[in-house]
């Protein structure tokens, strides 16, 4: 039933819940220490957010607002912004590889919770989405589960999956090169859909890829700072539907999604009912759903969502290869002179030549660190009150670890724009590996580090050999050179739609 209130009650309302919300606000407790550095535009009540409000890529500004407060300024690598005026509107934000390592890292224990989200985490997931759940007994189950299904030795046995997968790949840029970019989002699609699913798509107009997509870019954008109101003053959640239409919103979304992860498990269960023993991740969880302690929405998430986790993030990485080759040839004959070498034109590249493809290797770290695929990375939260080279952190702070800022640390990386993936070879690569422990910070931080990354990191592997072996990657001849900066916003960023010339390798095409 709809009802009508007149505007200047709802304005009233909005005003006393807004005073409220105000008054009850926790009053932070004086300390010793100052907080860091912070730029000088604060507002009462909103801090910095208005500096931020409208930004199209919040991992460019922060780094951009940071290296402008000067040198000493920047001595401590991180930075402090108040954004918004909710519980968790102290935000730290970390810049360098030492910060980094100071404190995502040492400190794992204090910096391995999420910032509440109201609208992503509670009604859109229900609180279910693992990669949004708090620092607690539920996240505990979740990772100790996907750590026996993503763990290396295991995801080994995803080989043959990849290995296929990478050929499909290479048959498509060969038949419609044109359309590079959807065949790379098939190719990492149907890796995980496999993975969960035992199901594979057959192009990337699938409906269950489309939801997936559309799923992601709506939950990330409600992720964003200063989405919605009731991210700042979480008092409003206390509204009724009807006057809230950002809840209708989401419950919306809410059952979209869980109609989505319903009709995928349906698969599997239709194939276990007709007594066939389907190989992947969602057999697992029906058959010791008690035994983990999973209600039924917890089943379907913990599958649904590894498609989000682990496709679209694949898809930017691999859609960068495509594009840093367009911009800088150099590093892409010495991809091909090497993968020439090891595996020759008789054969494709499998995972077995991988312990001599060192510079392949090196490619899939420079992607990581050149063009992150979750460039401001996945927020963390502070649970103790700390102290990093005397500032004081508060207790309840966002922690956003600038995986952007961090890959362009001069300290670490000198020529951070460069596309360069000779930086994580000999000497120079043992530096980089003593200063960050993947040398780079792609797959996230600490106890929160990617579960997938054994199976991304193959992925990444695979794909880049199997190009090399088979293609040239280079820029349309009489067109200028794609935009290497222009990328989408939201949490998993991607090149956005640009040209490329891809061509049959000269080796392979003389057998
Ligand atoms: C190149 C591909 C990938 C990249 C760049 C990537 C990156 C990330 C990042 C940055 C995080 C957040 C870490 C943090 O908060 O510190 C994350 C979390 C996560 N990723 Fe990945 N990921 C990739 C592939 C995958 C794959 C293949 C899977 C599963 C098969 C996966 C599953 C997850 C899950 C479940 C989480 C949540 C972990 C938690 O909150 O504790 N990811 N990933």
């Amino acid at each position: 039933m709809a009802v009508d209130l007149p505007l200047s009650t709802l304005a009233l309302g909005a005003v006393l819940i807004l005073a409220l919300g105000l008054a009850l606000r926790p009053r932070r407790a004086r300390f010793a220490a100052p907080l860091p550095p912070a730029p000088k535009t604060s507002i009462p009540l909103i801090g910095h957010t208005l500096m931020m409000s409208g930004v199209r890529w919040a991992w460019v500004s922060f780094y951009e607002i940071w290296k402008s407060m000067g040198e000493e300024a920047c001595r401590s690598g991180i930075m402090y912004m108040r954004l918004g005026n909710g519980p968790n509107a102290d935000t730290i934000i970390v810049n360098t590889c030492k910060a980094t390592q100071d404190l995502l890292e040492k400190k794992s224990g204090l910096y391995s919770d999420r910032p509440r989200m109201i609208v992503p985490q509670e009604y859109i997931s229900n609180n279910r989405r693992m990669v949004l759940t708090r620092y607690n007994d539920r996240w505990r189950q979740l990772r100790k589960f996907l750590h026996t299904q993503l763990h290396d030795k295991l995801a080994s046995t995803y080989e043959p999956v990849q290995d296929l997968e990478a050929k499909a790949l290479a048959l498509s840029f060969l038949e419609d090169p044109e359309h590079f970019a959807d065949h790379i989002q098939l190719f990492s699609s149907n890796v995980i859909l496999q993975i969960a699913y035992a199901r594979r798509a057959r192009d990337v107009n699938d409906k269950a890829i489309r939801m997936m997509i559309y799923s992601i870019e709506n939950w990330s954008l409600e992720a964003l700072p200063g989405a919605r109101l009731v991210a700042d003053f979480p008092i409003l959640d206390y509204l009724p539907a009807f006057i809230s239409p950002w809840k209708k919103n989401a419950i919306r979304l809410h059952k979209l999604e869980l109609e989505l992860f319903n009709t995928l498990t349906g698969g599997v269960r239709r194939k276990m009912a007709a007594g066939e023993l389907p190989e992947c991740l969602m057999r697992h969880l029906l058959e010791n759903q008690k035994s983990y302690g999973f209600d039924d929405e917890l089943v379907q998430y913990t599958a649904g969502t590894l498609f989000e986790a682990g496709s679209d993030t694949t898809t930017s990485l691999t859609t960068s290869l495509v594009l840093a080759a367009t911009n800088n040839n150099e590093f892409w004959k010495k991809a091909k002179e090497e993968v020439d070498r090891v595996v020759g034109p008789d054969r494709m590249p499998t995972f077995a030549d991988s312990d001599d493809l060192p510079y392949i290797v090196a490619i899939g770290k420079e992607l990581q660190r050149w063009r992150p695929a979750v460039p401001a990375a996945v927020p963390h939260a502070l649970t103790e009150d700390d102290e990093y080279m005397g500032f004081h952190l508060p207790k309840g702070s966002t922690v956003i670890c600038n995986t952007w800022a961090i890959g362009r640390d001069k300290v670490v990386f000198p020529d951070g724009e460069t596309f360069r993936p000779e930086r994580y070879l000999g000497e120079e690569g043992k530096k980089i590996a003593s200063a960050l422990n993947k040398g780079h910070t792609g797959f996230g931080f600490a106890r929160r580090i990617c579960p997938g990354l054994h199976v991304a990191e193959r992925s990444l592997l695979i794909v880049i050999a199997t190009l090399a072996w088979g293609f040239e990657l280079g820029p349309k001849a009489n067109e200028p050179r794609p935009d290497v900066f222009n990328f989408s916003e939201g949490f998993v960023s991607r090149a956005n739609p640009f040209r490329a010339e891809i061509t049959l390798a000269m080796l392979v095409a003389l057998v």
